[in-house]
């Protein structure tokens, strides 16, 4: 058994290899490219890296549909660059994190292709959830009503078998059948391989899914896409399985961060909570869905209200129980400066967003592109996306609507806006490659560059420094309570974190105050506080240097999307 090191004191970059960056000059970001990257990452102020999968896979799911868990995509590089990789991020202080996606792999993995053979003796027959077809008359049909998240019913009948297989997302993606011991076994390996290998953990990709209950009766027939969830969430056997793969990763001290769609506080923390958790932290979706339920579904425009009362429900939930993984993107999710922030006042929004997330109480997690305040990206056909979700809610949903209304839709819903390279400098194809850039480059990049950014003091990239470097150094951003203060505030969010230290007696509270708002606003301060007393400590109008030279806010009041963060200290 190994030590297990201090998640909570961390803050990690979010890679999506396809679109990061190129180093090899075939238009794919690649392993080459993130070596290159390295030190950029690393002066962002992160101590590690997740890495989405990068492993040899059809791409159907952009790797999420894996075909070989023990090897590395041929676009992405070999075992040797990755080492390279791992080294050299070791070497500069970031630990590496990758996604363990356990509850399907690709329909061309030969585990799947073995076990379509089917037979009593072939060892791979059980390793997915087949399931006899049922009849009406001579008609076949799916062993059940479930929808699959991604495309049509969640079963799909296999000639040379002669029997469905589930998938819970695409077709190809078929469901491993995680009851079959040998399954688990494979699972364990794969993760001795990597943390053998020097891995440091891994992010467990809808772990909360990977236990099925046996019976799979019909879900809600007039609920698309999820209506079997009942019956593969948090099935029966979850907590056993998970607790298995903790002594596996126990033994390395690595950490894992479960992804966990559709999940409450409550059953979070019978994984997260407490010294015998099976997991360290979850990724919820409630603070994903403060414009939405399920961006593709139901839009209803940004809200701070539900925003905040997600932020509410996690903050308070697992306060003193469980620790909390911060984030606002990632690769499943349209960029949020787009979604809660206001392209017209694109540097305030896109910098209040860092802070309003970045202060709470968790680590922190960025997603590739973010810290540069990237935006979503429009197509004008549906032929021009890739994502196999976006493809789905198209070709599915709201079909009575007009092809300009649906393609509406897929702007503010789809994925492929967190999939456009990563706008490096203002120069050919955003800098991301010299060939021929795989996807859509966003063509903004002329102003949202890391390069240019990067000379701003006043940049969004610059102002994630300082949340990320203001945190690090803070054990009351660190360590201390939160606390909301005018929950029914619609244009603004505001939260203390207060930390006591009692052995010096000191008391020292920040209250972080964003604006949603794209005119001036007044506040005030909560009860107890004195803004004479105070002292500004980030402000994303004011620079860093402005900040040394003594240039403060006007307290109490805000200028468009402003962040003002205001530190106080007593003694007891
Ligand atoms: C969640 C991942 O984040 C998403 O990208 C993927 O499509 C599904 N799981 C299926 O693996």
């Amino acid at each position: 058994m190994k030590k297990q090191y201090d998640f909570r004191k961390m803050s990690f970059y979010q890679i999506w290899i396809r679109s990061f960056c190129d180093g090899n000059g075939d238009g794919i970001g690649d392993l080459y490219g993130v070596y290159d990257k390295l030190e950029y990452i690393k002066k962002l102020g992160v101590d590690g890296i997740w890495f989405s999968p990068i492993y040899p896979s059809p791409n159907a799911d952009y790797g999420y549909d894996i075909s070989d868990y023990k090897n590395i995509h041929p676009d992405y590089g070999t075992l040797e660059q990755f080492k390279k990789v791992l080294d050299r991020a070791h070497e500069l202080g970031l630990k590496v994190l990758l996604d363990l996606v356990i509850n399907h792999t690709s329909d061309e993995h030969p585990w799947f292709i073995e076990s379509c053979k089917g037979g009593k003796d072939n060892p791979y027959s059980d390793y997915y959830i087949w399931r006899e077809p049922r009849f009406k008359g001579e008609e076949k049909l799916p062993p059940n009503n479930w929808y699959s998240q991604f495309e049509g019913i969640a079963w799909e009948y296999n000639e040379q078998r002669e029997q469905y297989y589930l998938h819970v997302f695409a077709k190809k993606q078929p469901d491993l059948n995680m009851d079959n011991p040998k399954v688990r076994e494979e699972v364990k390996s794969i993760m001795r391989f990597w943390l053998d290998m020097g891995v440091d953990g891994f992010r467990e990709d809808v772990i909360n899914f990977i236990s099925k209950n046996s019976d799979m009766p019909d879900g809600w027939s007039f609920v698309p896409a999820i209506n079997g969830l009942p019956f593969y969430k948090d099935g029966p056997n979850l907590h056993k399985y998970l607790e298995e793969f903790r002594q596996v990763a126990r033994e390395y001290g690595a950490v894992q961060i479960g992804e966990a769609p559709f999940t409450s506080v409550k059953t979070a923390l019978t994984y997260i909570g407490g010294r015998k958790r099976v997991l360290d932290m979850l990724i919820q979706f409630d603070t994903m869905f403060a414009d939405c339920f399920m961006t593709e579904y139901i839009y209803h425009g940004f809200r701070l209200r539900k925003l905040k009362s997600a932020f509410r429900r996690w903050q308070y939930g697992l306060q003193g129980k469980a620790w909390f993984a911060l984030y606002l993107e990632n690769h499943d999710h349209p960029r949020v400066v787009s979604r809660y922030g206001n392209l017209r006042w694109w540097k305030e929004s896109g910098s209040m967003l860092a802070a309003c997330y970045i202060l709470q109480r968790g680590t922190p997690f960025l997603y590739q592109g973010q810290e540069l305040g990237m935006t979503n990206i429009a197509l004008n056909s549906i032929d021009k996306y890739i994502d196999v979700a976006a493809k789905n809610a198209y070709n599915t949903f709201f079909l009575k609507d007009s092809v300009e209304r649906r393609l509406e839709r897929i702007h503010v819903s789809t994925r492929d806006s967190a999939r456009t390279p990563v706008q490096w400098t203002d120069g050919k194809n955003a800098g991301f490659t010299t060939g021929k850039p795989w996807f859509y480059v966003n063509p903004n990049y002329s102003f949202i560059n890391a390069e240019a950014e990067d000379r701003d003091p006043h940049s969004i990239l610059n102002f994630y420094r300082r949340c990320l470097a203001l945190r690090k150094h803070s054990r009351t951003l660190l360590f201390g309570t939160y606390r909301e203060y005018f929950p029914q505030s619609s244009k603004i969010f505001m939260y203390e974190r207060k930390y006591t230290d009692k052995a010096n007696g000191l008391e020292e509270r920040i209250l972080v105050v964003c604006s949603f708002d794209a005119h001036d606003r007044s506040y005030r301060m909560p009860r107890g506080y004195n803004y004479k007393k105070g002292r500004l400590i980030l402000d994303n109008y004011i620079s860093e240097e402005e900040m040394k030279a003594g240039k403060t806010a006007q307290p109490c009041a805000l200028k468009p999307y402003e962040v003002q963060v205001w530190k106080f200290r007593k003694k007891l």
